[in-house]
């Protein structure tokens, strides 16, 4: 099962090998203002979901979606059929732009992820914490184009690079699931070469539905971003840094690599205003890369240090105080009797959770859509989990809490801008008009 290519630790010396910009580039003239992709959630794993249609001829690829992946990787050992396949000779300027430290051979071809004299990288699988070796590569992928509120034409990418994984490397992926979609920080990840293929603004952005029925989006590209009826989102962020974390937090990572996940710099923690007691030395990034507070989308609930989940779990009884507590149900420590507690256009009446940011001004809140879960008829969770009192990262802000929040990475200047819940201002991440205009 296991692939049969295998890399050599060969590092190779980069000023051996000129910079040659990037091959990734359009055929059409046309020129898209953005990029979109429709995003759905799996019920059962709890994974968002998106398809993209890669190969010749095309055929839709669906791929769990990974804000901090470092790159677009698929399984090439089953069902990889396409004319256009082009695995990434050793030491070519496509290997230099994945910065790929080393070249590999595989007995068993030639055929998709299997060739000699082509440079590897490492897909990983972070569900199930498992990364492989896998062949650098080039094919076509076709995208819709946007102008903000519709689909529009079809374009396409004729060399978008990504990396073979390995059928075993689909563990734990939602059911049909054939690779993973990285938007990680790397010149590879998935913003930066539509980026670079269309000239668009090195930008992009996210908004999970919390319907399995319904879709969410992914915007590539500068706003506007506009959602039924007629609000434009992208109006009225909030910004605030993102932080590199200097230390890879990939499965397999080279001594010296950064981090392709996004940071963002909480330092204090509210409930109901008042300032929830943590230890704040853990929410920076130490130089061992430990610490601190990262988005993603493959954790369904934000997972928090065994202390702060505490402070955090302590704080949010106390002041739910006149509800009855039940029974907590996994993974959850503190749930509620629902009927006691009021519904508003944001969810559940329970405190506000805000997140501070760069000063007390600037904060990301919470309202019960995103920080409450009905886990079943008449009991509502806190939607945080303990993750331990050993975690990489501190603070790790899960796919709930990005529900009906639109959030726009801004690589140029590296920040984040934030909507807070879509529901106050009466519209969702599921009402992107799909309906194209082309
Ligand atoms: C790679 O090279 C080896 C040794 O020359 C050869 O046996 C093998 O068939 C080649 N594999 C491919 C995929 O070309
Ligand atoms: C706060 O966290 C740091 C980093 O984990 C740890 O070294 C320190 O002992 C903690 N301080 C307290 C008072 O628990
Ligand atoms: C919640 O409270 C109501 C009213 O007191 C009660 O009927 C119901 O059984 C409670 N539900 C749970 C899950 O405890
Ligand atoms: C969605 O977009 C289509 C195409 O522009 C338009 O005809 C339709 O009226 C829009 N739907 C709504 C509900 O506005």
């Amino acid at each position: 099962m296991a692939s049969s290519y295998s890399i050599n630790f060969l590092l190779f010396c980069s000023l051996l090998f000129p910079i040659i910009s990037p091959s990734v580039a359009q055929s059409t003239s046309f020129r898209p203002k953005a990029l979109l992709l429709p995003v759905t959630k799996d019920s059962s794993t709890l994974q968002y979901i998106t398809n993209i249609n890669q190969r010749t001829p095309l055929v839709p690829v669906k791929l769990t979606l990974d804000l901090g992946g470092q790159f677009l990787w698929v399984d090439c050992e089953q069902g990889y059929v396409s004319s256009t396949y082009k695995p990434a000779r050793c030491r070519s300027a496509q290997c230099n732009l994945a910065e790929s430290k080393a070249c590999g051979d595989c007995n068993s071809g030639p055929k998709p992820g299997c060739n000699n004299n082509t440079c590897g990288l490492f897909p990983y699988n972070p569900i199930i914490r498992t990364s492989t070796s896998g062949e650098l590569a080039q094919d076509v992928i076709s995208i819709q184009s946007t102008d903000g509120s519709n689909p529009g034409k079809v374009v396409s990418v004729p060399n978008l690079l990504f990396t073979c994984g390995a059928t075993f490397l689909l563990e734990g992926l939602a059911s049909g699931v054939k690779g993973m979609a990285g938007l990680g920080r790397t010149k590879i990840g998935l913003p930066s070469q539509f980026a670079a293929a269309f000239s668009l603004k090195r930008k992009f952005a996210i908004c999970l539905s919390s319907s399995a029925r319904s879709n969410g989006v992914v915007f590539f590209g500068d706003g506007p971003y506009v959602f039924l009826p007629g609000i434009t989102v992208s109006d009225s962020l909030i910004y605030t840094p993102l932080f590199i974390n200097p230390v890879s937090t990939a499965g397999t990572s080279f001594e010296g690599e950064k981090s392709a996940e996004y940071f963002i710099g909480v330092k204090s923690i509210k409930i109901n205003e008042k300032v929830v007691p943590v230890n704040t030395s853990l929410l920076s990034i130490d130089s061992n890369g430990i610490g601190g507070t990262k988005i993603s989308t493959v954790n369904p609930y934000t997972v928090l240090h065994t202390s702060i989940y505490n402070s955090v779990v302590d704080a949010f009884v106390k002041s739910l105080a006149n509800v009855p507590r039940v029974a907590a149900v996994a993974p959850f420590g503190a749930c509620f009797n629902s009927s006691s507690i009021g519904s508003t256009r944001v969810g559940p009446a329970v405190p506000a959770i805000d997140l501070v940011l760069q000063s007390k001004d600037v904060y990301w809140r919470m309202f019960g859509a995103n920080s409450m879960v009905e886990v079943r008829d008449g009991v509502l969770c806190l939607g945080f989990v303990d993750g331990g009192v050993d975690p990489r990262t501190s603070i790790v802000i899960g796919g709930h809490q990005l529900e009906d929040n639109l959030l726009q990475f801004d690589l140029a200047s590296s920040k984040l801008g934030f909507s807070s819940s879509l529901l106050f201002r009466r519209t969702t991440c599921a009402n992107f008009n799909f309906t194209s205009n082309a």
